[in-house]
């Protein structure tokens, strides 16, 4: 495959970073005001930056729950990587339990547990590599996603995207960004134009910003206009990211996602789901059998910590929904694209 384009040069941010002593996480509930890291120098603090948001996006929390299995290991003496195992099971299960939805985590923690057990005395020396080879797949397989998704868009095209799928939210590059990056660099995508994501605003305060860093011109608008938006003929692809893709290709994302989907079909906008592999989980059969995370309803009621409603009033805040496999036009992996995802092409395209 040749290179769309210089990666380097349209892809500046990294929000992982590892010292070497500590876990640097590009604090995102900061952005875009003020860009700061938060130092986890042990497992409990990256599993608490993972439930705050400090840092999110699906691959991005396995990627930093995978060196928090690296920090967990300094307060561990063990002979071999079995017994090391036993010792920090509790960690990965605190770890793993910092946020439901994403497939990632669990995966990446998984990939972390493997290769410990079948370690010997070099065991640390196994996670650091495995939790580095994690992160330089992600990057990797975002850069091949960039590529054949953007192959998927006719010169020219309008895209919406939602939430933040870029750098921010992966290793690098990003997974629906990084179809949008491609895209815009090789002159299929003319348009950018990203929904707010209420209520926390990852495309607001994260998306917009960071296609900003880079040189890439977007357009906000309300989630609410998205239909609107369609109407008008602006837009030829919806492209989105996920946090979990169920064995018949029923999709989790951000909420919001799903109502996307069906004014997209509406309107004869295509809808694309971009995700690396690590995100289909087949042990899932289908989107009833996700967990919704559902966070605290104060999410709802201000914006940067100016409360905007009523006290006493209520709120529901599901963070995610399912986008029905029959809503979705392309999965776009890093092994390929599955057009009109169902069951029996999604085994085809991932059972082992
Ligand atoms: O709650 P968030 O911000 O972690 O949700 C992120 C999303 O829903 C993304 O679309 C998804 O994780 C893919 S990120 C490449």
């Amino acid at each position: 495959m040749t290179d769309p384009f210089d990666f380097d040069r349209y892809d500046h941010i990294r929000p992982i970073l590892w010292t070497g002593d500590a876990l640097e996480l590009l604090d995102q509930r900061r952005l875009p005001f003020t860009v700061e890291h938060v130092a986890c120098s042990d497992s409990d603090e990256v599993a608490r930056a993972i439930h705050d948001l400090a840092v999110r996006g699906a691959p991005a929390i396995g990627i930093a729950a995978a060196w928090g299995v690296v920090l967990a290991a300094r307060a561990v003496q063990a002979a071999d990587g079995a017994e090391a195992a036993r010792k920090l099971e509790p960690a990965l299960q605190r770890l793993n339990a910092a946020r439901p939805t994403a497939v990632n985590l669990a995966w990446a923690l998984a990939r972390m547990r493997r290769v410990l057990v079948g370690a010997g005395g070099d065991w640390r020396e196994v996670l650091e590599r495995e939790a580095r080879a994690i992160a330089d797949e992600d990057l990797a397989a975002n850069r091949r996603m960039g590529a054949l998704g953007a192959a998927l868009i006719a010169p020219g095209s309008g895209v919406l995207t939602h939430c933040n799928t870029g750098s921010l939210a992966t290793a690098g590059f990003g997974t629906a960004l990084g179809v949008i990056r491609a895209g815009v660099a090789e002159g299929r995508i003319a348009r950018v134009f990203a929904g707010e994501t209420r209520p926390w605003l990852q495309g607001a305060r994260l998306t917009v910003w960071e296609l900003q860093q880079d040189g890439i011109d977007a357009t906000l608008i309300a989630d609410s206009a998205a239909a609107h938006l369609m109407k008008t003929g602006a837009v030829q692809w919806v492209v989105v990211g996920a946090d979990r893709i169920c064995a018949n290709g029923d999709t989790a994302n951000k909420i919001g996602t799903y109502q996307l989907a069906i004014a997209a079909r509406h309107h004869g906008v295509k809808f694309m789901v971009v995700a690396p592999s690590s995100t289909v989980d087949l042990d899932t059969p289908g989107g009833e059998a996700i967990e919704i995370e559902q966070r605290d309803p104060a999410e709802m009621l201000g914006i940067g910590g100016v409360r905007t409603v009523a006290e006493g009033i209520a709120a529901w805040n599901p963070v995610f929904d399912v986008t029905p496999a029959g809503l979705i036009d392309a999965i776009v992996t890093e092994r390929g694209v599955v057009e009109h995802p169902d069951a029996a092409r999604m085994r085809a395209a991932f059972a082992p």
